[in-house]
């Protein structure tokens, strides 16, 4: 097994993103970290160890999603991320929820596939030159076979033939005939284009039957026209895929996600029923409830790769819990997430540095977009903390949405200047954002408290 992040590591990973929450970084690092250990003990031991399951709760822009989006860049292994109040339950028109799991294996093989790609590239590029070139000079059939001595004078057409395609070879490696075309016959996936659907269909069988129907198809194939550059690309995967044993990448990909897949189940707040609400319980929320726990729990779920068992998969959860409470979830589904993680909201400080430090931060964006215009915005650090100060005002007066308020204040401040470049503001400018500005932009706004209801 390749080297796999240290807790530590994985932590370090997602501080480059994410400020503050650093309980809810711990233990994510733990459980992926865990997931590791769990590959490395001995067989016996191993399917008795299950996952902690990870309930993350905090309000709204906090980053919950945010770290769970990091979370997929670092994992290095099959990760989808589901929002439960999508689903229906089973039964039901919509996404039933054993749909995460074959999103999963679905994730899985495709990672698989184009690791197996990876391995195969050499030996597929070389089967691509070939093709290419038999497109551009066919190669002579039959004919005499015997060489000549002397190099200079071809004998025969058949020499002469042999001639010029190594001619060609050498000059499509030097990639001197990328913009020529060529007529390459491609193979056409035929299952694209079935669609099946009937009442009282579930997406499994619905899905089942596509592939079946599509598999009793005679594989389409057309002929078209391309550059060679694009051919490169087209044929590439086609021989790529003649390499690859798909069986084998399945069954792999089926062990991957078994062992190691994540789930991140988004918005689970919004499928937990209120006792607040009154006029009792939601149905069809609970069902979906009822519905997850079997595979939070472990069971086998048969996908179009094959069947895979849950046990071992890592879900983590998240949810606001505004309007319910994690005790509102059906007491085998609390039970099922074993972890809880509290965000805590953002202060004014965790502002400030969300807006110049994560990778991504804001105004790291909007440079980057002016700087397209050829012009150069930069901040003053006394304007980045007015900033700070105003959207954690806002959103303490009139409503907190955590850190999302940030944009909403940046792309008010920033509104004219982007309106402007480049008719008014030309190219080569210089625009350093002062406090001063960002009081001048913005102060009577927050002033104004219906003002900034509406604009802010
Ligand atoms: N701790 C943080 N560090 C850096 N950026 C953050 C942080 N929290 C939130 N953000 C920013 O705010 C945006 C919204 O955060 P996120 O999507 O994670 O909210 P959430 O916690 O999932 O909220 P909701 O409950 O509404 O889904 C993110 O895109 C991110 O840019
Ligand atoms: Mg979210």
């Amino acid at each position: 097994m390749k080297e796999f992040l240290t807790p530590r590591q994985i932590v370090a990973e997602l501080d480059k993103y994410i400020i503050g929450q650093e309980d809810a970084k711990k233990n994510v690092a733990i459980a992926l970290r865990n997931r590791w250990r769990r590959m490395a003990a001995p067989s016996e031991i191993q399917q008795e160890i299950v996952p902690n399951n990870i309930l993350m709760i905090g309000s709204t822009g906090v980053g919950k999603t945010e770290i769970a989006r990091r979370l997929a860049g670092i994992a290095d292994a099959p990760f989808t991320k589901v929002e439960a109040s999508k689903f229906t339950e089973v039964g039901y028109v919509g996404r039933d929820v054993e749909s995460m799991v074959r999103d999963l294996v679905e994730q899985s093989v495709n990672m698989v596939r184009s690791q197996k790609q990876q391995a195969v590239k050499e030996k597929a590029m070389e089967a691509v030159e070939e093709v290419i070139l038999d497109a551009l000079i066919p190669p002579m059939r039959g004919g005499s076979n015997f060489s000549s001595t002397t190099a200079d004078e071809p004998k025969n057409d058949h020499e002469l033939n042999e001639r010029t395609r190594e001619r060609f070879r050498e000059k499509i490696r030097n990639g001197e005939l990328e913009d020529r075309k060529i007529e390459i016959t491609v193979t056409q996936n035929p299952a694209s284009g079935i669609g099946v659907a009937a009442p009282g269909m579930d997406e499994a069988s619905m899905i089942g039957l596509q592939d079946m129907l599509g598999s009793m198809m005679p594989k389409k194939t057309r002929k078209r026209k391309l550059t060679i550059a694009e051919a490169r690309k087209v044929l590439l995967e086609e021989e790529a895929a003649k390499l690859i044993d798909m069986e084998e990448v399945k069954e792999e990909a089926i062990r991957r996600a078994e062992n190691t897949g994540i789930i991140f189940i988004d918005e689970i707040d919004k499928i937990a029923v209120s006792s607040a609400k009154g006029g009792g319980p939601d149905v069809s929320r609970e069902g979906v409830q009822r519905d997850l726990l079997p595979i939070v729990e472990g069971s086998s779920v048969a996908t179009k790769h094959g069947t895979i068992k849950t046990d071992h998969i890592l879900f983590v959860a998240a949810g606001a819990f505004h309007l319910s409470k994690p005790s509102d979830l059906i007491p085998e589904l609390q039970g099922r997430f074993p972890i809880r993680v509290e965000l805590v909201d953002l202060t004014e400080d965790d502002f400030y540095q969300i807006l110049s430090e994560p990778k991504n931060a804001l105004t790291k964006q909007y440079e980057a977009l002016l700087k397209a215009e050829s012009v150069e915005l930069s901040f003053q650090d006394a304007a980045l903390k007015r900033l700070a100060e105003i959207a954690f005002r806002v959103n303490s007066e009139i409503e907190n949405i955590g850190a999302r308020r940030l944009n909403t204040v940046v792309s008010k401040l920033l509104n004219d200047i982007l309106f402007d470049v480049p008719d008014v503001i030309g190219a080569n400018a210089k625009i350093v954002i002062t406090a001063e500005m960002v009081d001048e932009r913005l102060g009577d706004m927050v002033q104004d408290r219906d003002l900034s209801q509406y604009i802010l």
